[in-house]
């Protein structure tokens, strides 16, 4: 399993050393929330922040979109250097058409579902993603509690994953922790655990992205 810390449960006021740490002790990915105001009811970053963090990790950058119209900043996100851009289907009317502006650049491209929305929703794209976020809370803030019901959508999309042999990876985001939703994740299928306040909330984080990591060890 990857572990992805989210650095909007980082300390903004030293997010460089916050992401240095995290890539020290053994975290896989920088998960970046990118919140409008307006998709969901709080703001953080935008492509500045992505591209000032860019020179202090080697770790690929996680960006996730939690924005209205996402089309108009996804070329300024790959040019400040994210690795993989994930969209919501909630928040584009064309979503075949957005994910085709990111494969056309030089990154991975992602689609995420909010707890409401089914699979079925993405499945005409499924082909054309590298990466399907399954969010396991409503996005907008870290600190929240793991969804129950999420979880057999993830079954479904690992399920599908084998049908067609599409070769995404599956990403849970929201409420995770070293707990039994973890171990439910991993049976699921899930291969990439996004974790904020779990990490990054603790006296010490190096010691929770090794426990989360422990639990994907047999
Ligand atoms: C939620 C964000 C998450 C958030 C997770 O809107 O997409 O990435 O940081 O935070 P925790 O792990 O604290 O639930
Ligand atoms: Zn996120």
């Amino acid at each position: 399993m990857k572990v992805a810390p989210s650095i909007l449960s980082a300390d903004f006021s030293q997010l460089r050393q916050d992401i240095e740490l995290i890539e020290r002790e053994g975290a896989d990915w920088v998960h970046v929330d990118v919140m409008d105001g307006q998709f969901v009811p709080n703001i953080t970053f935008g492509p500045n922040v992505v591209e000032a963090i860019r020179p202090h990790t080697s770790l690929p950058l996680d960006v996730h979109l939690m924005i209205v119209d996402p089309d108009r900043y996804i070329n300024a996100f790959a040019e400040a250097g994210a690795d993989i851009i994930t969209i919501h289907a909630e928040s584009t009317d064309h979503l075949h058409r957005s994910l085709q502006l990111i494969n056309q650049l030089n990154v991975k491209s992602g689609v995420a579902i909010n707890p409401g929305t089914p699979v079925s929703a993405i499945e005409p794209v499924l082909d054309l993603v590298d990466l399907v976020l399954v969010m396991t809370v409503n996005p907008g803030f870290g600190g929240q509690s793991f969804i129950d019901s999420t979880v057999q959508k993830m079954a479904q999309l690992n399920d599908l994953r084998q049908q067609h042999d599409y070769h995404y990876a599956i990403e849970v985001d929201g409420g995770i922790k070293a707990g039994p939703e973890t171990v439910r994740c991993l049976e699921a299928g899930v291969d990439v655990f996004v974790a904020g306040s779990y990490i990054y909330g603790a006296e010490d984080p190096a010691e929770r992205i090794a426990k989360l990591k422990a639990v994907g060890e047999p």
